[in-house]
C-alpha cells in the first residue's frame, strides 16, 4: 500500500522584541535633519527596536524559544534541531546554538537538549529561509527512510520530533548614515513539523545567487558597510530572477496552472517578502508584477493610466533611457492597478515592522506573523515568500494555509509592542556605540549576558 506522505512546515511562530524602542519620527528626525514624513512614508520606519546592554543575538535567539517552547508544551526531548539563522554572531567558531542551548538547560535542566543539533547558519537576510529549507529536508528524508523500515513510518530518528528555526539578528548602521533610520533586532522562532497547523511548504523553491557587494560586514567591524541605493537594485534583480525560477519550476509540475490571461502571481494570495524597510516590500511587489502582466490583457488597463513602457530604441544615449525607466518605474507604483494589488497582497505583512525595524534574516518571518495577528491567513490560501541575502542571493518559495491556521491566537505580538519602553537619543547613541554599561530596564525573569570573561567566552544566565 503507498503511504500518504505528510507535508512539512511551519506550525507556530514566536517573536521577541527587545523592551526599548526609539520614534524615528521624534528627536531621532530633528536630530538628523530629517523631515519625518520621509521615515514615516519614504521608508516606512515609524519606530525602531534597541536591544538593552544585557541583550545580543544569543538571548534574543534564547527568548524566542522558550517562548515557542512554552506556548506548544513542547519538551526539550521533542526537539531535534535548532537551526539559527544571522549575521549578528557573538563567536567566529562557536556556534550561537549551543550558548542558547545553554540558556535553555537553565530552565529545563543540565543536558536535556543533548540529543538536540544546532547549526548557524549565514547568509545574510536569506539565512533562516535555508535553515527553514533544512529542517524541512531533515523531516522529509526522515520520512522516506522510514518507507523501508515499518508499515506505519513510526521509527527513525525525528519520530513525533520537531524542528525549530530561529531568526535572530541586530541590524546596525553607522550613526547618521542613511542606513540608520532602517536598523532594528529582534528574533523569530519558528516550529517546523510534519502535517503543520500554519503553514504547508510547497515543494518548490526558486533561487538566484551571485556575488555582489552591496552590503557585507568584514570581520571584527560592528556596522555593515552598504552601498544602499546599490543594494536596493541588487535585492530588485535577484527577487526578480528568484521569482522567475520559482515560476518556471511551479508551473513545469503543475503545482500552478494558468488559465487564459493568468500569471503565477494571481495564485499567490498574498507575497510576503524581506522586509529590510516597508518601502522596499513595495518595489519589489511592482518589479515582479510589472512583469507578470506586461504581457496580459489587463496591460492594457496599466497603459491607459501611465502610458506604455518605454523601448530602448528610441532613446540615443543610456543615460535618457535610465531616467525614463525610472520614470515609468515611478508611474507603475502609483498606478491604481498596481496599488490595489500591493495593498491587498502586500502591505498588511509590512504592520510589524514599521514598528519595529530592519531585524535582517527574521524580517520575512515578521511579515508571516503580521498576517496572523491580523487574521489575513485563510485557510487554502496559498502565500508566496520571497526571502533576500545581500551579498547576494534570492530565494522565492510557497504554501498553503492550514485549517489549524484559524484557531491560532492573534494579537498578542502587537500588544506586546505596545508595552515597550520608548529611550532618547543619548540612551539610544550609548547603545548603539556599546559605551552604556549598565542596562535602561534592568532585565527581570529574562535571559541576559551577564559576562565576558577573559578568553571571550561569554555568560548567560536566567535573570531576575
Ligand atoms: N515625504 C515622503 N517621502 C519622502 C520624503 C518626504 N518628505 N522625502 C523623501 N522621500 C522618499 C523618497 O522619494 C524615496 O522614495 P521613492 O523611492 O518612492 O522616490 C524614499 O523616501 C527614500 O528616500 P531616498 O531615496 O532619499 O533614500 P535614502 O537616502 O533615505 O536611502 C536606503 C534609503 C538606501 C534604503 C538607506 O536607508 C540604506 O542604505 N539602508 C540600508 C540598506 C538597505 O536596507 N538596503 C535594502 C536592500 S538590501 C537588503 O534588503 C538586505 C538588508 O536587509 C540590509
Amino acid at each position: 500500500m503507498t503511504k500518504t506522505k505528510s507535508s512539512v512546515g511551519i506550525d507556530d511562530i514566536a517573536v521577541h522584541v527587545p523592551k526599548l524602542f526609539i520614534s524615528t519620527l521624534g528627536e531621532f528626525a530633528q536630530a538628523r535633519g530629517i523631515e519625518p514624513a520621509k521615515l514615516a512614508r519614504g521608508i516606512g520606519v515609524e519606530r525602531m527596536a534597541v536591544p538593552d546592554a544585557h541583550e545580543d543575538a544569543a538571548t534574543m535567539a534564547a527568548s524566542s524559544v522558550l517562548d515557542l517552547m512554552r506556548k506548544n508544551d513542547l519538551l526539550p526531548e521533542d526537539v531535534g534541531r535548532i537551526y539559527i539563522g544571522t549575521e549578528s554572531g557573538v563567536d567566529e567558531a562557536k556556534a550561537i546554538g549551543t550558548y542558547v542551548i545553554g540558556m535553555l538547560e537553565r530552565v529545563f535542566g543540565p543536558g536535556t537538549f543533548q540529543e538536540c543539533s544546532t547549526v548557524e547558519f549565514k547568509s545574510a537576510c536569506i539565512a533562516a529561509t535555508h535553515a527553514l529549507e533544512n529542517v524541512a529536508y531533515w523531516l522529509k528524508a526522515e520520512e522516506d527512510e522510514n518507507d523501508f523500515d515499518d508499515a506505519d513510518g513510526e521509527s527513525g530518528e525525528s519520530r513525533g520530533r520537531v524542528g525549530i528555526v530561529v531568526a535572530t539578528d541586530i541590524a546596525r548602521y553607522e550613526l547618521n548614515s542613511p542606513g540608520e533610520y532602517t536598523q532594528g533586532a529582534g528574533s523569530v522562532a519558528l516550529l517546523v513539523k510534519r502535517n503543520p497547523k500554519l503553514l504547508a511548504l510547497d515543494p518548490v523553491m526558486g533561487v538566484f545567487t551571485r556575488d555582489e557587494n552591496d552590503f557585507f560586514r568584514p570581520i571584527g567591524m560592528r556596522c555593515a558597510v552598504v552601498n544602499g541605493k546599490y543594494s536596493n537594485l541588487c535585492y530588485l534583480a535577484a527577487m526578480d530572477g528568484a521569482f522567475y525560477s520559482y515560476k518556471k519550476k511551479a508551473l513545469a509540475r503543475g503545482m500552478i496552472r494558468l488559465a487564459g490571461g493568468e500569471c503565477t502571481s494571481d495564485h499567490l494570495d498574498h507575497m510576503i517578502f524581506h522586509i529590510p524597510y516597508p518601502r522596499m516590500a513595495e518595489y519589489a511587489a511592482a518589479s515582479i508584477l510589472r512583469r507578470e502582466w506586461r504581457d496580459l490583457p489587463r496591460w492594457r488597463e496599466v497603459e491607459e493610466e501611465i502610458g506604455p513602457e518605454p523601448r530602448s530604441e528610441d532613446f540615443s544615449g543610456q543615460k535618457e533611457r535610465l531616467s525614463a525607466e525610472g520614470d515609468y518605474k515611478r508611474r507603475f507604483s502609483k498606478s491604481a492597478k498596481f496599488l490595489e494589488a500591493y495593498e491587498k497582497m502586500v502591505k498588511p505583512s509590512t504592520l510589524i515592522s514599521s514598528v519595529v525595524g530592519n531585524i535582517y534574516t527574521g524580517s520575512i518571518y515578521l511579515g508571516l506573523a503580521s498576517l496572523l495577528e491580523k487574521n489575513l491567513l485563510v485557510p487554502g490560501q496559498r502565500i508566496g515568500l520571497g526571502s533576500y541575502g545581500s551579498g547576494c542571493s534570492a530565494a522565492f518559495f510557497s504554501g498553503t494555509v492550514q485549517p489549524g491556521a484559524g484557531s491560532m491566537a492573534r494579537g498578542e505580538i502587537l500588544e506586546k509592542l505596545d508595552e515597550r519602553v520608548e529611550i532618547d537619543l543619548a540612551d539610544y547613541q550609548l547603545l548603539h556605540e556599546g559605551e552604556r554599561g549598565k542596562s535602561v530596564i534592568s532585565p527581570s525573569g529574562e535571559f541576559a549576558l551577564v559576562e565576558i570573561d577573559g578568553d571571550g567566552y561569554r555568560r548567560y544566565d536566567l535573570v531576575g
